[in-house]
């Protein structure tokens, strides 16, 4: 008889980590479903569940998006596409299949997800040809290398690893080629704040040791320590999802601090609030007509405790560090 390993509340820490990936996408679709913005691909990964989400949500959610968007297609243009982007705790993304459409992928494109999500992402992929198609068009050979918990191709490569486990996952990134030598971009999106300090700092370290020409780019929740912020902790603490890495979330200056500590040459951080007022005002005026908003405060509040973080290191002069809002 199999014999399997008790559950420890590290494991059932992890299971409500990986299930803000569901979250995640499940809020992107029904945000694309009410017009925000456009996503053919996030339907193959996610279906649409019944439960509405607040206009405060979906605004939210487009910041999060066009934001995170705006700073990697400038890192894409200021490279000419000579450069690798490198999702760390990816999900459910599509950035993959929105950049093959537009025609702007970099040399390769890596995500790293714990196994299991990545596993989930694999399966989406073999079975939908709107998913794998373009994947195919951007490979060489007539074979993929797949197994359950990675997936590699020219262009694209999913890796199933541990972000704490730094060895592990530089080991799996060399094992798929990644090329240390060109500009490459980081992008973590929710996800470092799941980590303690000691483990993201870590990370982001690693980052800057390896590669000499980079940006990280890193959107999560900040302004925790006010009430708003407790209530946020408070909602995912009762789904057993414990924010470890908080203490680096409690304001701007924190979140850069993780980055100028760990050897990257500047730094920058707005919070969502600022982000959204320096986003086009045209599709701005677009996206506040879909939805009514009774009133502002709270959207305010909920963009209030997000933030933009990006660093940049140069050794190229690329003039990467001129990227911004
Ligand atoms: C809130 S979701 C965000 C997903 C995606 N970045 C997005 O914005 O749609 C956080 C993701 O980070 C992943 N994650 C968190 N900690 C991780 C770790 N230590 N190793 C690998 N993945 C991790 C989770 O599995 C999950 O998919």
């Amino acid at each position: 008889m199999a014999s399997h390993a008790p559950f420890t509340d590290s494991d059932t820490a992890d299971e409500a980590v990986r299930a803000t990936c569901d979250d995640a996408s499940t809020c992107k679709r029904f945000a694309t479903s009410k017009g925000y913005w456009s996503d053919p691909y996030i339907q193959y990964f996610v279906r649409q569940t019944g439960e509405r989400k607040a206009p405060e949500i979906n605004r939210g959610y487009y910041a999060r998006v066009q934001g995170v968007n705006h700073l990697l297609d400038a890192f894409l243009q200021k490279t000419q596409c000579d450069c690798q982007v490198v999702n760390l705790g990816a999900g459910l993304d599509t950035s993959f299949w929105r950049l093959k459409a537009e025609n702007t992928l970099p040399k390769k494109y890596f995500e790293v997800d714990f196994p299991m999500i990545v596993a989930r992402k694999i399966h989406h992929i073999k079975a939908k040809s709107q998913l794998s198609k373009p994947l195919i068009e951007t490979h060489s050979s007539d074979s993929l290398l797949l197994d359950g918990h990675s997936l590699d191709s020219d262009r694209y490569c999913i890796i199933g690893a541990d972000l704490r486990d730094i060895s592990s996952l530089e080991e799996k990134l060399r094992k798929f080629q990644i090329n240390t030598e060109l500009p490459t971009l980081f992008v973590s999106e929710c996800v470092l704040v799941y980590m303690n300090p000691e483990q993201s700092y870590r990370l982001v370290h690693w980052a800057a040791d390896t590669f000499h020409t980079a940006m990280f780019i890193n959107y999560e929740q900040v302004n925790m320590a006010d009430r708003f912020g407790q209530i946020m902790i408070e909602n995912l603490q009762r789904r057993q999802c414990n924010l470890a890495g908080v203490d680096v979330c409690q304001s701007l200056d924190s979140q850069k601090e993780r980055f100028l500590s760990t050897g990257w040459e500047s730094v920058n951080a707005l919070d969502m609030m600022t982000v959204y007022s320096l986003l086009p005002q045209d599709d701005m005026s677009r996206i506040e007509r879909l939805e009514f908003l009774d009133e502002k405060e709270l959207l305010q509040q909920l963009l209030q405790h997000y933030s933009i973080c990006w660093a940049v290191k140069d050794a190229l002069s690329l003039g990467i560090s001129q990227i911004g809002f």
